[in-house]
């Protein structure tokens, strides 16, 4: 029997800026669950892109079951067996999930009977206790379910080899856990799993083996039962940190925003907020727990003026906010770092410049008379790039093309440069790797320390932890509780984010 499911050999890729992959070998094994680690651009997803038939190597080998490949589209890897679910999900939020299930089957040379897609499904969704409906439309699902129906959409195309980039930075740690508990059982029937995360916690949890790159070459492999989370973290970033932020405290009791009996409908026409008062008080950090879908997003989406108020007032500087223009919020200093960065972070298509300069553009000295300097803004970009450690090697290129880690730091350094009186942080380390991650946790302390507020949506409870001055507590729509960071601790917040009254 074969014992390797996957194996390269001294893959190297380039791009016309970058060496993204260099000599990369690597063996996966049957039934075996691969972490694959390294910093924001070490060319993580440019390796699974390779493996994928996305891009094609510069050089190097690719070997299925002891036999040479050549995988040109993701055609053939799908017919190699080898599935992938994207950092950023690449389904059709119009379509049902039943039809992005079959979606492009046909060309496949798959026969398409919807009973029998119907069976198979079942059959997956039983084996992996995997529920979905399939009728409803994508756009009206969770992050949660989407990624449930990315695993059942590779399943369904009979994967043996599962490459999952980033599954978790955008689940909450419930819906982790039953991920982890698919991987297991897919381990378990000899499938194989290639997982790529930032958090060293799901490593040490889920993996059987490590293999760390940087910079586009491999550090090191090593089995999880030798190693440690420090030594990852070292093999990472090359040498250890410790993260001492540098809080100031401060009692102000000065309130900048204040919200009263907010109450908002979503999408769907039921209420998402029912009847919130919250104010924020200059110089804090406040945080929001919850479990995903608890009305936090629809919260800090109507400070920022995304969404409707039914009812109640939202007061900002003693001026109302309420059902104001986005632009007008943000020009009165209120910035918003979005969860969804594609969607709502970055415009894809347009260039690093263009991306960077999003907030700023028509304002002197980029703009003068109505006429943007080009040569400006190229070098505001630059010194962004600089100053935030933005991996941006070519700035003229679509923003799309950077690794998801340099996008979030983009999106994050745009609005903190904007210099905000208040800064609404929506995950905002999602995807960020370790030294990043700190760096830009000292940047919302450094906000707050200028005696400015930032209200931080996170849906790691550690981060909040760490950083918060109070903590507001989400449930349904409604705020259970505003905890003091000193006197909050996990199992009280967990408590509370589950409903049960404390
Ligand atoms: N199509 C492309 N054209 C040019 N450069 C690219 C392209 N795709 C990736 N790169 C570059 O290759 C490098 C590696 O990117 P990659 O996305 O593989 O990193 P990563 O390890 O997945 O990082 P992250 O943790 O941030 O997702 C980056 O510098 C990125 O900008
Ligand atoms: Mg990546």
């Amino acid at each position: 029997m074969v014992e390797i499911a996957l194996e390269t050999r001294n893959i190297t890729k380039i791009f016309p800026e970058t060496v993204a992959n260099k000599d990369i070998s690597f063996k996966l094994k049957k039934g075996e669950i691969h972490a694959l680690l390294g910093e924001n651009g070490a060319g993580k997803t440019t390796l699974m892109n390779i493996l994928y038939g996305i891009y094609m190597p510069t050089s190097g080998e690719i070997f299925i079951n002891d036999q040479k490949v050549i995988i040109r589209s993701p055609l053939d890897a799908i017919k190699l067996g080898i599935g992938m679910i994207h950092q950023h999900f690449m389904l059709v939020e119009t379509l049902s999930v039943l039809e992005n299930i079959i979606l492009g089957l046909k060309e496949y040379g798959f026969v398409i009977n919807k009973k029998t897609v119907k069976e198979k499904l079942k059959e997956i969704e039983s084996l992996y206790s995997l529920q979905t409906d399939p009728n409803v439309k994508v756009w009206q699902t969770t992050v949660g379910e989407q990624q449930r129906i990315e695993i059942i959409k590779v399943l369904f195309r009979g994967a043996n080899i599962l490459i999952l980039d980033e599954p978790t930075a955008v689940l909450t740690p419930q819906e982790t856990q039953s991920l982890f508990k698919i991987l297991k059982k897919m381990k378990d029937d000899g499938k194989s799993i290639i997982f790529i995360t930032h958090k060293l916690e799901e490593v040490m949890q889920i993996a059987d083996i490590i293999t760390v790159l940087r910079r586009g070459k491999v550090v090191k492999t090593l089995p999880k039962y030798k190693t440690t989370k420090s030594e990852l973290a070292q093999l990472m970033v090359g040498e250890a940190q410790d993260c001492n932020y540098l809080r100031k405290k401060r009692e102000t009791n000065e309130i900048i925003l204040s919200i009263n009996k907010l109450i908002v409908y979503s999408d769907k026409g039921t209420k998402s907020l029912k009847g919130i008062d919250l104010d924020v008080k200059r110089g804090e950090i406040l945080g929001i727990a919850g479990i995903s879908g608890n009305g936090q997003k629809e919260l800090v989406q109507t400070i920022a003026g995304l969404k409707k108020v039914a009812e109640g007032k939202i007061i900002f500087n003693g001026l109302d906010i309420t059902n104001k223009h986005p632009r007008f919020i943000s020009r009165l200093g209120i910035n918003y770092i979005p969860a969804d960065r594609l969607a709502m972070g970055v415009a894809p298509n347009l260039s690093g410049i263009d991306n960077a300069i999003m907030r700023r553009y028509y304002r002197f000295p980029l703009s003068k008379n109505g006429v943007m300097n080009y040569i400006k803004a190229l070098a505001y970009t630059k010194m962004m790039a600089k100053a935030y450690k933005i991996k941006l090697d070519n700035p003229f290129a679509p923003i799309k093309l950077l690794s998801g880690g340099n996008m979030q730091k983009l999106i994050l350094a745009r609005e903190i440069l904007e210099n905000p009186k208040l800064l609404i942080a929506s995950y905002p380390t999602r995807g960020l790797d370790i030294a990043s991650t700190q760096f830009f946790r000292q940047k919302l302390i450094e906000i707050a320390n200028k005696g400015k507020a930032v209200i931080l949506l996170s849906e790691d409870l550690d981060e909040i932890l760490s950083l918060s001055d109070r903590i507001a507590v989400m449930y349904e729509g409604s705020i259970v509780g505003i905890l003091k960071a000193e006197k909050a601790d996990k199992n009280t917040i967990g408590l509370m984010m589950t409903g049960a009254s404390t």
